[in-house]
């Protein structure tokens, strides 16, 4: 496939709730970081092959200022303080993208809240250029 999504609702999650709350999300929900700094989604993110990859989170932001989270990947530091900057309400969802090198097989992707606010509204995570990612079984 192109890209694989991986469901934030569907994720492992620390500190944060499932919602549905608000329009426009994708899946069953999203995840709310519930305004806790160091709250967080891991996603497992599968490859048959290492290589480099485009994470993509869709998001949103309500507020005025930035959600910013830090993203690791297998517990290493991937961008520090991504912004997720505002969006024009709790409705309105936005992409923020790195990219990363992920390893073979079974990865860890770790978007955890750096400030008091906690992180945006996280709806998925898109994983792309990994042409042999194994898609979650739906
Ligand atoms: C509002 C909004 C929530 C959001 C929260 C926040 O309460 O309805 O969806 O998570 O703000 O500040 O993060």
């Amino acid at each position: 496939p192109q890209f694989v999504d991986y469901q934030a609702e569907d994720a492992a999650i620390s500190q944060g709730t499932v919602a549905s709350n608000h329009t426009g999300y994708t899946g069953s929900g999203f995840v709310d970081y519930t305004n806790v700094a160091g709250s967080y989604v891991e996603f497992t993110v599968t490859t048959a092959t290492a290589g480099t990859a485009q994470l993509t989170f869709r998001y949103a932001n309500g507020t005025t200022v930035n959600r910013p989270m830090d993203i690791t990947v297998n517990g290493n530091s991937a961008k520090l303080d991504l912004a997720f900057g505002a969006t024009a309400n709790w409705d309105t969802w936005a992409e923020q993208t790195i990219s990363v090198t992920l390893a073979a097989g079974s990865n860890k992707v770790r978007a955890t809240a750096t400030t008091t606010g906690g992180g945006p509204n996280l709806d998925r995570l898109r994983v792309t250029g990994q042409a042999d990612s194994t898609p979650p079984t739906t």
